[in-house]
Formats: structure tokens, C-alpha cells, sequence
């Protein structure tokens, strides 16, 4: 059931609904006749502004977001916790379990080598298949965990391979067929950071401290009801919440030195995309991009802004030194147009979504006290990686993509992935770079596109809208953000993206991966296709 449906379904249940509020959303439904008495709709619920009172959550030894240095076999168990989160009651969620020295860890950050192998044992304990997906990782099917690979429940599976990616913020989450978006929301996510020698490198010029200068910060956004319950429910066309929970932390305050700090984002809602800025004093703050989805940046880029899309990550650097001692930073998403432009009318978040921010418009994320006195400056180097050389394109028309709505199904190039039968669309040759092009209809909504297993480099956009067209680098288009190596880019509606695919490194065999829009509603509703990648 897509947004539509969602509305009819609600207006038929109107008699019983308890949701008094609804009469408005759904007036255009069955508009009131004129002689009918005429309904004063209720105001909407004001959003609760809650000051930033919660200790954000940081990588530690054990618990949730614990912080893993993967050196030996891992096992990961996904089943049902109850968790602190929230003041008050505590919430069940579904979360990746390991013990460490009679320990327990909840959705660990796993630290890898670059070079080194993972050895990860997942045992299922949730009751329904799960999967772990290696986000952005050069993997084989068989590592990638996607959805052809279910890991039923009471049963185990072996993730072992070589990683042999960039040093970068990557991530791991479930990606079972159509429950992707309900387990990502009630709790299943972890980053997975691979460090290496450029990384090494970084940090000590700029002596960086994880977990002190250098921060993760895993943005997502939830529905939580007056109990402190995760609510989801399935088929809506992107679920979106009220609470912002950064590193599993609502409302989430940090204190900061006057000096650079390093933030590792990942946005690991939904469905939710963020504007971000750093606003100090109704000011916004400059600050540094230096990587993105597959790595550091070649040259730092300062900016003012940056959409940060669902399962995309930003490497940025941070400079509170001008501040006075006693200012508070708040890192926000500003209002932008959502362009949610399907046809559906917009659902009313009351509905479903009591209390939430519509997509789109502004919302604040978390916020940075600037209390400890200045620590030692460092200049930030011109160059952060070596250069990075383009593959050459084998192809010289490129591979088109339209992402379109028919009806009330998404489609790619007029196929939905279930209606589809997971058929293969079209094989590549391993080791080969390709042109592909994502054209997404005007009449339709933001696309994040991911690619699993490879990553590649936006060449241009076109028929951008304003918000995005207004941050472009040079005629092409491209934006700062897309400098980086990415696994998934926003495609907004009208919108025609070329990116360059970078299908290396070769591995053995025959290989099926997926491409997908990572709005999870969409994902699971189909709007993904199967391609292979042959030796
Ligand atoms: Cu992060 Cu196919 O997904
Ligand atoms: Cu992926
Ligand atoms: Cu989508």
C-alpha cells in the first residue's frame, strides 16, 4: 500500500479511527457537501520541542554502539532487546547481539584493517529471514547479503571475506525482502569503519582522537509512541519519525573543545533526507568536506550545507575554535522543498506519524556545547588521498535508467522488482567501468540510488531544481558532495544523473548484486532490480 492507498484505507476507517485529525487530511477524499455541516478541522499537533538534554551516545567497551576492533571471528545474533532509550519506559528494539568477554554488545561499530578478513557468524533469532548487507563493500553474492541469501530463523550464516575497500564509513543492516524498512526500523543497523595507512595519515596531522575529536554520529529518524514503542507500519511510500535519534540518542547534546573535531555521518533513516548545517547563533558555520560514501576526499571542499540522503555517509571536519566557551551549535537539517511529486497527496503526519517533521522541513538534529578550552590547532592538509585516476568507460552509450511511478508501483525502466520475478536485467563484465544514466520522471519523488558491491563517481547532473542546481561545482552540475566515491546518490524528480561505475575489483564466478532506491519503503516495495557481474 503506497501513500495513496494508505489515505483511502484511513478515510474508510475514518468512523472508528481515533483520530479525530484525520478529517482534514482526508477531506479532499469525500469533501463535506455543501448543505452537510461544516467541520471545523482541529489544529494540527504541534511538534513538542524538546531541548537537547541526552548525552549523545558514544563509541565505548560494551552495550549499545559498542566499539569492535575486528581482528578475530565474530558472532552476531539478531533477535529482541529492551533498551534504555528514551526517559522512562524502555523499548524493545531488533539489534545485532555479540558477546565479548561476557559482555554484550548491541549493533557494534566493527573496526577493520583495510586488507584483513571479516569473519562475521550470523545466527538468526528474530523469528522472520534477516540478513546482514555489507553496505558499500566490494563483496561476492554470497558476502553481500542481500535479500536472495535469506538466513532463515534458528539458522546461521557465514559472512568471510577480504576487505579490500578504501578506508572509509561504511555500514551493515539487514535487507531480507520486503522487511528491510520495518527491521532497519525497530533497531538493526551498525557502522563498520575500515581504517588503513591514508587514514592513519589524517589523523595524525590533525591529531584526531576517535572517539574524542573524531566522532561517528548515526543519524535516524523514529516513530516513537507515548509508550517509548518503535512504531512501523508496512506498505507506506516513506516512513518517516519524530524523534531524531543520533548514535541511538534522542535529543542528543555533546560537549566539544574549542578546536577541529572530525564527524563521521551516516544517515541511516528510512527514508528521511537531511539538509544539514551547522548553525551557531542563527549563524551558519562553514565546514570541511574531506570524504564521502567510499572515502577521502583528493582535495578538502568548504561548504555551508550538504543533503545527506538515506545510506549515504559525510566525512567532514568541524572547527568550533572561533567560538566563544558557553555557545551551543546545533547540527540541523534546513527546510528544503521535498518534491514529493508522485501525485499522492501528502499524508498528513498526524496520521501516522504524530508529531513528526514533514520531509522537508527544517529540523534540528543534535547540538554541540563548546565548553573545554581550546587544544592544539593543526592546519588542515591541501591533499587529503592520493589522486584518484577515473577508470575509462567501456561502454559509449551509457546504460539508461528511468525511475517512474505507474499507477501505484515504482518501476525501473517499466519493471518492479517483485512483479519482475527477480530476474537478471543485464550482465557486466567484472573489472569494467561503465556509463550508467538514472533519469527519474518529474512526476515522482527523491531517489537515494544505491549500487550494491561497487561504487562509483557522479559525472553530471542535469535539470537539477534550485536546491541542488545552486550548488553546483561547474557546468556539469555535479555538486560538492559528489566528489566523493559513493554507493548511493540522490536522484531528485526531473533529474538526470550519469555517474561512471567502477566494477573492480574483478572477483571469480558469476555474481548477482542488487540496484535499488534506499528509501526502504520503496526498496521493499520493489523499486530495485538484479544485475550480474561475470568473471
Ligand atoms: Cu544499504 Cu541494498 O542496501
Ligand atoms: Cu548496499
Ligand atoms: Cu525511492
Amino acid at each position: 500500500m503506497n501513500r495513496r492507498q494508505f489515505l483511502t484505507a484511513a478515510s474508510m476507517t475514518l468512523g472508528v479511527s481515533t483520530y479525530a485529525r484525520t478529517v482534514e487530511a482526508t477531506a479532499h477524499v469525500h469533501p463535506p457537501s455543501a448543505s452537510a455541516p461544516r467541520l471545523i478541522p482541529p489544529p494540527l499537533p504541534t511538534r513538542e520541542a524538546r531541548p537537547f538534554v541526552h548525552p549523545l551516545r558514544m563509541p565505548s567497551a560494551t552495550g549499545l554502539f559498542a566499539d569492535v576492533n575486528l581482528r578475530e571471528p565474530l558472532r552476531l545474533t539478531a533477535k529482541s532487546t529492551r533498551q534504555q532509550l528514551f526517559p522512562g519506559r524502555s523499548t524493545d528494539m531488533l539489534v545485532y547481539e555479540a558477546d565479548s568477554a561476557g559482555q554484550k554488545l548491541w549493533n557494534p561499530i566493527l573496526r577493520v584493517r583495510q586488507g584483513t578478513t571479516l569473519d562475521v557468524t550470523l545466527r538468526n533469532e528474530l523469528g522472520e529471514d534477516t540478513t546482514i548487507h555489507w553496505h558499500g563493500l566490494h563483496v561476492d553474492e554470497r558476502n553481500d547479503g542481500g535479500g536472495m541469501h535469506p538466513v532463515h530463523h534458528m539458522q546461521q550464516y557465514v559472512y568471510r571475506f577480504k576487505v579490500n575497500n578504501r578506508p572509509g564509513l561504511y555500514w551493515y543492516h539487514p535487507h531480507p525482502h520486503d522487511r528491510t524498512g520495518a527491521q532497519v526500523h525497530q533497531g538493526m543497523a551498525g557502522l563498520l569503519l575500515v581504517e588503513g595507512e591514508e587514514e592513519d595519515a589524517l589523523r595524525k596531522t590533525l591529531g584526531l582522537v576517535w572517539g574524542e575529536t573524531e566522532l561517528p554520529l548515526l543519524i535516524q529518524d523514529k516513530q516513537v509512541d507515548t509508550l517509548n514503542k518503535l512504531k512501523y507500519s508496512m506498505g507506506e511510500d516513506d516512513w518517516i519519525g519524530n524523534r531524531v535519534m543520533v548514535n541511538w540518542t534522542p535529543e542528543a547534546v555533546h560537549d566539544v573543545a574549542t578546536c577541529l573535531y572530525r564527524l563521521r555521518l551516516l544517515n541511516g533513516s528510512n527514508a528521511r533526507v537531511y539538509r544539514l548545517a551547522f548553525l551557531a547563533g542563527g549563524k551558519r558555520l562553514p565546514f570541511t568536506l574531506i570524504g564521502g560514501d567510499g572515502g577521502l576526499l583528493h582535495h578538502p571542499q568548504q561548504v555551508r550545507e550538504a543533503f545527506l540522503a538515506p545510506a549515504q555517509r559525510l566525512d567532514i571536519l568541524i572547527d568550533f575554535e572561533k567560538l566563544p566557551l558557553g555557545s551551543a551549535v546545533t547540527l540541523t537539517s534546513l527546510a528544503y522543498d521535498p518534491m514529493e511529486n508522485d501525485g499522492a497527496p501528502p499524508v498528513d503526519p498526524a496520521i501516522e506519524h504524530p508529531g513528526a517533521a514533514l520531509m522537508g522541513e527544517a529540523l534540528d538534529i543534535m547540538q554541540f556545547n563548546v565548553k573545554r578550552p581550546i587544544c592544539a590547532n593543526r592546519v588542515l592538509p591541501k591533499i587529503l588521498s592520493s589522486p584518484i585516476k577515473l577508470p575509462v568507460a567501456k561502454n559509449r552509450i551509457p546504460r539508461r535508467f528511468r525511475v517512474h511511478m505507474k499507477g501505484l508501483t515504482w518501476l525501473i525502466n517499466g519493471k518492479n522488482y517483485h512483479e519482475s520475478m527477480h530476474d537478471i536485467e543485464f550482465m557486466v563484465k567484472g573489472g569494467d567501468a561503465e556509463v550508467w544514466e538514472i533519469r527519474n520522471d518529474i512526476r515522482s519523488m527523491p531517489h537515494p540510488m544505491h549500487i550494491h558491491g561497487f561504487h562509483f563517481r557522479v559525472l553530471e547532473r542535469r535539470g537539477s531544481p534550485r536546491q541542488i542546481g545552486q550548488q553546483a561545482l561547474n557546468v556539469s552540475g555535479i555538486t560538492p558532495t559528489d566528489l566523493a566515491w559513493q554507493d548511493t546518490v540522490l536522484v531528485w524528480p526531473g533529474e538526470v544523473v550519469k555517474i561512471l561505475v567502477d566494477f573492480s575489483p574483478a572477483l571469480p564466478g558469476k555474481n548477482i548484486y542488487m540496484f535499488h532506491c534506499h528509501n526502504l519503503e520503496h526498496e521493499d516495495q520493489g523499486l530495485m532490480l538484479n544485475f550480474r557481474v561475470d568473471a
